[in-house]
């Protein structure tokens, strides 16, 4: 097990990307904190770690309001008396036209997938180097922060840009304390946030990934638990595309 005993917060832990990590953590023998934004799902995740012989709470929390983040931190300190990971999974996306963005609909993608990643982070490492120092924040990026994802709405990709690059600058800050901070960035995965049941919009989903399919959200799991574990130490700043190779297409293309 790779992560025995660690404690691991992942947000948006219910459902897709961040529920397959949830789980893919209690297997290698973490136990998990779900911060989740609403109830529905909460139980569940947490009924079948338990049932799988793992140990795990929920904390509803809203990423984007900053005093959820102490609440989230203080009920997960009282639960397992420590924290080891912070996986940041939770945001926002609109499908919407470049001149459908409202300031309303801009602010709701920075403040969930930008500003309360960040601070949530901040006040994680904080608590770490109170422990002692030593962990890992692993942010959920997407290949949208470095190519066109429409019809995504450009706050989406501006939101994700900045993950990566705040990754990299989270990294080198907090690499003295012994907290590496790295990032996965999914390529279309069937989840909630991409499901459509419209064709065309699969269609266009998969074309251009030379995989030929979307990915699973478990496909998210093996960077994740590598990131998080003590043989990836020297591992920070980085981001990891796991696209099915649709980058490697895009930026032939564009190029
Ligand atoms: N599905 C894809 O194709 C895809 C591609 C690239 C990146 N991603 C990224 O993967 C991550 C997970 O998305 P997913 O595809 O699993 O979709 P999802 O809808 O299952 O997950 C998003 C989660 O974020 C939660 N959330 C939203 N607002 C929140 C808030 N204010 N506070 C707390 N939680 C909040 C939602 O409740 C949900 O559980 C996201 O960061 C997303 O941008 C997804």
């Amino acid at each position: 097990m790779r992560l025995k005993d660690k404690v691991a917060i992942v947000t948006g832990g219910s459902s897709g990307i961040g529920r397959a990590i949830a789980l893919g953590y209690m297997k290698e023998g973490a136990n998990v904190v779900i911060a989740a934004l609403r109830e529905d799902n909460c139980e569940e995740v947490v009924v079948e770690i338990k049932k799988m012989g793992g140990n795990a709470i929920y904390v509803i929390t809203d990423v984007s309001n900053l005093d959820d983040h102490n609440r989230l931190l203080s009920k997960s300190l009282e639960k397992f008396g420590k924290l080891d990971i912070l996986v940041n999974d939770a945001a926002y996306s609109a499908r919407e036209e470049i001149f459908e963005t409202t300031p309303e609909s801009w602010d709701k993608h920075i403040d969930i997938g930008l500003k309360g990643l960040f601070f949530l982070s901040q006040s994680f490492a904080k608590q770490l180097i109170k422990q002692g120092a030593g962990g890992r924040i692993i942010n959920i990026g997407s290949v949208a922060g470095v190519m066109d994802f429409h019809p995504v709405s450009i706050a989406y990709h501006v939101a994700k840009a900045g993950v990566i690059h705040l990754t990299r600058v989270m990294g080198v800050d907090l690499a003295k304390y012994k907290i590496t901070v790295n990032c996965i960035g999914p390529g279309s995965t069937v989840t909630p946030m991409s499901s459509s049941k419209d064709p065309h919009y699969r269609e266009y989903m998969t074309k251009g990934i030379p995989e030929g399919r979307m990915a699973n959200p478990e496909e998210m799991v093996p960077p994740a638990v590598m990131f998080a574990s003590d043989e990836a130490e020297y591992i920070t700043g980085q981001t990891l595309f796991v696209e099915g190779g649709a980058l490697a297409v895009y930026l032939g293309r564009v190029s």
